[in-house]
């Protein structure tokens, strides 16, 4: 158990772990390469307080006074809304701009005087962006923290968080683990991220893609040379016996420049309960939604669907990143 500090008005108690230094505090959280073993437990940690916080009191004033600026270019409903909570929860208030098409964004005005501008008016910027590198090169402009919410086909180092917050939580456990990614792994950024974090753990990573949507070579090539053990598979049943985490993710419509394409691929896999009738009883199935056909409704009631309970995780998570990156934890 983490030593821990109690906040002043609140009660609620903060671990006070050997990352609990402030390293993050101002930190741009861009790619989940930032984070270490040592990071991810401190972090998980703190979002395991924030949940007996918000279950206990629903909110707390750490945040009180500081503004979020919640910059999404591209439709969201999961990451947009759960730093807004998250940011409401503890205390601070947000400058929505879910819809760039009302901003000066739609005068032409450039990503980097955009958020120059919200820096001015907030303490952090959330921002989702469908270039990929567009948080990078965004954050070289800003003296405040920039949280990469998705850069185009790139990462979403947030959604990886919680993703591997939710196997910790599910699961109890994160070493060792066999990981199956289930559909678009070549435009899926939050599939990129959890990979590279899972190579902090000793996993086996599974990957079922239709041919034309398999992993990156390059990120194939980045994990086999730090010693993961990789598999490719057509099938799923190849692959599902043995898997402890079968991570599924929609066929992404608006990545396809040819919806002929799109059409060939879009129901390549589908998870019904007969599926799962050949998998273990323990495992966990997730999914980073929205989903469209690829997990059949009938599997929702099922104990091993953490579909739901990982967006609720999420939350946690981002309160504990808003926090340290504000100072506060
Ligand atoms: N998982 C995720 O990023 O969902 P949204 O696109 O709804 O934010």
């Amino acid at each position: 158990m983490p030593r821990t500090n109690r906040t002043e008005k609140s009660g609620v108690r903060l671990p006070l772990g050997e990352r609990g230094d402030g390293r993050f505090y101002g930190a741009h959280i861009l790619a989940v390469s930032q984070f270490t073993r040592t990071d991810l437990t401190y972090i998980f940690a703190v979002a395991q307080e924030m949940r007996t916080m918000v279950e206990r009191l629903g909110a707390i004033d750490l945040l009180r006074g500081k503004i979020l600026a919640n910059l999404f270019y591209e439709p969201s409903t999961r990451t947009s809304s759960s730093f807004t909570a998250a940011m409401e929860r503890l205390g601070g208030s947000v400058i929505p701009i879910n819809e760039v098409r009302y901003s000066s964004v739609s005068k032409g005005e450039s990503l980097p005087d955009t958020v120059r501008t919200l820096e001015c008016y907030s303490d952090v910027i959330v921002l989702r962006h469908p270039e990929t590198g567009a948080a990078a090169r965004a954050a070289e402009f800003l003296r405040k923290p920039l949280i990469n919410a998705g850069d185009g086909t790139g990462e979403h180092p947030t959604q990886a968080l919680l993703d591997l917050f939710t196997i910790q939580e599910e699961l109890g456990n994160l070493d060792g683990l066999t990981v199956t990614m289930l559909g678009d792994l070549r435009y899926g950024r939050t599939v990129h991220s959890l990979a590279r974090l899972l190579r902090l753990y000793g996993a086996r990573l599974n990957y079922v893609s239709p041919e034309i949507l398999r992993m990156p070579r390059a990120l194939i090539d980045e994990l086999d040379q730090a010693g993961v053990e990789q598999h490719e598979y057509a099938e799923l049943d190849d692959a599902l016996p043995t898997t402890d985490v079968l991570y599924v993710t929609r066929v992404q419509k608006e990545r396809f420049e040819a919806p002929a394409e799109y059409d060939l691929v879009k129901d390549a896999y589908i998870i019904t309960p007969e599926t799962l009738a050949q998998a273990k009883p323990d495992m966990v199935l997730m999914h980073p939604l929205p989903r469209v056909n690829e997990i059949a409704l009938a599997v929702d009631n099922d104990p091993r669907a953490a579909y739901f309970r990982q967006m609720e995780y999420g939350l946690y998570v981002r309160m504990a990143l808003l926090a340290m990156v504000l100072g506060k934890a």
